[in-house]
């Protein structure tokens, strides 16, 4: 892929950009071998396809937890629900176990499902794309459930609620 030159600043490319409103999704699965979880959280967690049913997002090629998700090749997405700023920010730090703290379920193929979540989502990775200094991930949705709440949103780099439009 050729990509252009870049000429934006990226700190304004981020200030920009995040007046997009993103929800709050952690990408989990169990790295094989040690059977150990491993995620992060994502903003950029979309559905792709309907027929057949894909989603999709994006992980910087520095992540230290991507790789050890990607090999187990299966994956659960929980989108985070309103309060569950704690889990961000452990899913959203690097290094020490994120999942020490935190309350979670298995999905059937074992893949970590945060306890609480707006939704669960499970695939599997089909596919990963060249995206600059990301990956572009596509993955089958194996099942899905929704769980009950209010999402939590991602604006203007900070954590808040979405609020019910008035009737
Ligand atoms: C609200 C929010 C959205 C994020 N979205 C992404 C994303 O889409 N892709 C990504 O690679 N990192 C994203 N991050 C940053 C990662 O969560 C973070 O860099 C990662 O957990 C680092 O840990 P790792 O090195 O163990 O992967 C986001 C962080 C927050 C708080």
């Amino acid at each position: 892929m050729t990509l252009p030159t870049a000429t934006i600043e990226p700190r304004y490319f981020r200030d920009v950009i995040g007046h997009l409103p993103t929800g709050v999704t952690v990408v989990a699965g169990r790295e094989p071998g040690t059977g150990s979880p491993a995620g992060l959280v994502v903003g950029t967690f979309q559905s792709l396809s309907l027929d057949p049913p894909l989603v999709t997002f994006s992980v910087a090629a520095t992540s230290g937890s991507w790789p050890k998700v990607r090999a187990a090749r299966h994956f659960s997405a929980s989108v985070l629900s309103d309060g569950q700023h704690d889990v961000c920010h452990a899913m959203s730090s690097r290094g020490a176990d994120k999942f020490a703290a935190l309350n979670w379920h298995e999905s059937i193929e074992g893949s970590p499902q945060i306890a609480g979540a707006h939704a669960w989502i499970d695939c599997a990775v089909v596919q990963e794309l060249e995206g600059g200094d990301h990956v572009i991930v596509v993955a089958e949705v194996l099942r899905l459930q929704a769980g009950g709440g209010r999402p939590l949103i991602f604006h203007r780099g900070s954590l808040g609620g979405y609020r019910e439009p008035t009737p």
